[in-house]
């Protein structure tokens, strides 16, 4: 019917009208809050290309994610930075290693938390790559026992969820398969599915000190132009055993996320990475921009797309957003 029987204002003319036509929502429930772990006590170090974030000693970090659920987000998930690296990232499966004693103290504190691990030996490694490295190249096959010794010691320290962001081909095979053998049948596995080689991680490689020392990453991680590759890449994760299937990044790639919806029925996430938060953040700072209003509007954005979870550093700031 046009105009002037239909009118599409109507239902637009007041609060009440708009929140029976909504047809997103975006709660507490979808998000999970990344932290970044480090050694010590009382430690809450600036990151200085992501204001208001920090890298936590494990007493803060307890504190942190104390606040988060307490506002309503189900979940974290937690990066660690070791006091050394080496080559080949050994303290990355270290059975009394940073994310390990993490996972310990805050499970015991706060048991019903989902504590997410990541999976990957980027920063662990002196070169700061995702992989095993020989003569420049980026080993696949190498990387994967890696992996597996890493993703048991998470379990073992009581992770409640694996995600291995590395983007080696055969991983979440590899991942399963040795969690199953131990005893983990249970714990599931997020998937950096779809991850492009991009941009927008440079504040999270300030964050973790985990740029690479040499190339980059586009020999393992996605080209920015493909969306059929994307889905060939979720479809693997899904039938190599992934529980939930991730894009990442998030806004840029709002039509990976449909596509994927279209298809896939496994649980979709979408990492609203650090690039994207400290996009807002500074023009936020030169008043530029309602950091609220572009804080919600984005990741309203994401779940429209067909997001159902938002990995997102604002996971605590939208929260208490919503609460009000
Ligand atoms: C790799 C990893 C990265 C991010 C999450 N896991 C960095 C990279 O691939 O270089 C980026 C997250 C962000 O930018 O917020 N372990």
């Amino acid at each position: 019917m046009p105009f002037p029987q239909d009118r599409l204002r109507r239902l637009r003319a007041t609060a009440g009208f708009r929140r029976m036509a909504r047809e997103t929502r975006l709660s507490p429930d979808h998000l999970i809050a990344p932290f970044f772990v480090v050694e010590g006590h009382n430690e809450r170090q600036p990151i200085g290309s992501m204001p208001g974030q920090y890298r936590l000693s494990v007493d803060q970090l307890i504190q942190e994610a104390g606040e988060v659920y307490a506002l309503g987000v189900p979940a974290i998930l937690l990066f660690g930075i070791p006091a050394t690296k080496d080559e080949i990232g050994s303290e990355a499966w270290a059975p009394d290693g940073i994310v390990p004693r993490a996972l310990r103290a805050v499970k015991e504190r706060l048991p019903d938390l989902v504590v997410i691990t990541d999976v990957c030996v980027d920063e662990y490694t002196t070169h700061g790559h995702c992989g095993m490295v020989q003569d420049g190249r980026i080993l696949n096959d190498e990387t994967l026992g890696c992996l597996q010794k890493m993703a048991l010691s998470h379990a073992r320290a009581g992770s409640d969820m694996v995600a291995p962001s590395d983007m080696m081909d055969g991983r979440v095979a590899a991942i399963r398969l040795a969690l199953d053998g131990e005893g983990f049948a249970s714990v599931p596995i997020m998937a950096y599915a779809a991850k492009f080689a991009s941009c927008l991680y440079a504040p999270f490689r300030e964050a973790a000190d985990s740029r690479p020392a040499f190339g980059d990453r586009q020999s393992y991680q996605m080209d920015p132009a493909n969306v059929r590759e994307a889905l060939r890449e979720i479809e693997a994760d899904i039938q190599e055993g992934a529980d939930i299937v991730m894009v990442k990044p998030a806004l840029p790639y709002l039509d990976v996320i449909h596509a994927a919806r279209q298809t896939v029925r496994h649980p979709i996430a979408a990492y609203q990475v650090s690039g994207e938060y400290s996009m807002i953040k500074a023009a936020a700072q030169q008043g530029w921009l309602d950091e609220r209003l572009a804080m919600v509007e984005t990741l309203l954005a994401i779940r429209r797309a067909g997001a159902d979870l938002i990995l997102t550093y604002y996971a605590k700031d939208a929260a208490r957003a919503l609460r009000e």
